[in-house]
């Protein structure tokens, strides 16, 4: 055993205080006046030696800068052992249970619905939050100054505008048709971003879930039972919905999906005193969206949905304002532990 080997020997088993800070100040002593000076003279030797003494330097450094490590946790460990034989100090004493955390309930409603779509053999894709205004709008078949452009209020990333917050999780469908060759299911959860003035059901930063089917001679009753199945699998129940037609450009024909609002019987804040909640809108998908993704739209049709993530966990929940969801309040957060 070397003599550096040594002295971390006799640190790691020594009972004396005074030795081990005897040794501590030694390496500090080292460190502080001789390892600067090794440093120093190498500019000054002959080439050849330079090679050795930078090597003997860092030896040097590196051996004291460990024994000061060892001494350190030699106190450490010293005083946790003098404070447990201390008086008082009782070992049957249960410990501090640390705080556990739980899931978001957005996240928890996520993957149940990952879980049901996966079963029924969708792929479940991201999509970047900051998104080209392509995919955002122009593939989905809303050119610049098309009206339509103004149901979601933007925010832009660019002063030329091609880029923006994603407003809705609709651009995953024309990214999953480049990336997949139909037929195919797919779903797309995720973030979105809207100018919002907020209250009890509108929030500027929101959860959707995106569907897209693509499929040969695919019709509105495939899209109607999915949508069924979807609704009895969050609720575990029949929930009184509605169906009435929506304008969305990349849909033809598109449709509002709106469930019966859980918090009232005659008109709340939260479905607008219209006793419905618009949760679902859907339709089947225009050819134009088709071609934008690289698709034959006489050869392949498909369907798509645009669920209102936020939402569907407020109804799932009893949750009164989606103002709550991302406030951060451990107050609402705790109760979903
Ligand atoms: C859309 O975003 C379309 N992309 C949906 C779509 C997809 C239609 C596929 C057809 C085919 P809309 O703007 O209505 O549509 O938003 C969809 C859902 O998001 C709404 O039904 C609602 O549940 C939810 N939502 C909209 N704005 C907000 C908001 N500010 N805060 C919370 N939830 C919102």
């Amino acid at each position: 055993m070397g003599d550096h080997e040594k002295l971390l020997a006799q640190i790691s088993e020594s009972s004396d205080a005074e030795a081990v800070n005897k040794i501590r100040e030694a390496a500090l002593e080292q460190l502080r006046s001789a390892v600067p000076g090794l440093f120093a003279s190498i500019p000054e030797l002959p080439p050849a030696e330079r090679k050795a003494r930078g090597q003997l330097a860092n030896d040097v450094k590196r051996q004291n800068e460990e024994l000061l490590a060892a001494c350190k946790a030699w106190f450490e460990s010293a005083e946790l052992r003098a404070e447990r034989s201390g008086a008082g100090f009782d070992p049957t004493i249960p410990g501090t249970r640390p705080e556990r955390g739980s899931l978001h309930p957005l996240t928890r409603v996520t993957r149940e619905l990952e879980d049901l779509f996966t079963s029924m053999g969708y792929v479940v894709l991201d999509g970047p939050e900051v998104e080209l205004d392509w995919y955002n709008f122009e593939a989905l078949n809303i050119p610049r100054d098309h009206p339509a452009r103004d149901m979601q209020d933007t925010f832009r990333c660019d002063p030329q505008g091609n880029v923006v917050l994603r407003t809705h999780t609709s651009p995953g469908q024309v990214r999953a048709m480049e990336r997949m060759k139909p037929p195919f299911r797919a779903i797309v959860p995720g973030k979105v971003f809207r100018q919002e003035t907020t209250d009890a059901s509108h929030e500027h930063t929101f959860h959707q879930m995106e569907g897209l089917v693509v499929g040969r001679d695919l019709s509105v009753g495939h899209l109607i039972g999915t949508m069924k199945t979807l609704l009895r699998g969050v609720f575990g129940k029949e929930l009184e919905v509605r169906l009435r037609p929506g304008y969305f450009p990349f849909v033809e024909p598109g449709f509002e999906l709106d469930a019966r609002c859980p918090f009232c019987t005659q008109g709340c804040s939260v479905c607008k005193r219209s006793t419905w909640v618009e949760l679902l809108p859907c339709g089947m998908v225009h050819p134009n969206v088709l071609k934008s993704g690289g698709i034959d739209p006489e050869v392949w049709s498909g369907f798509a949905f645009g669920l209102g993530l936020s939402r569907l966990v407020m109804l799932r929940y009893g949750i009164d304002d989606v103002r709550h969801l991302l406030s951060g309040d451990l107050r609402f957060l705790e109760q979903f532990a």
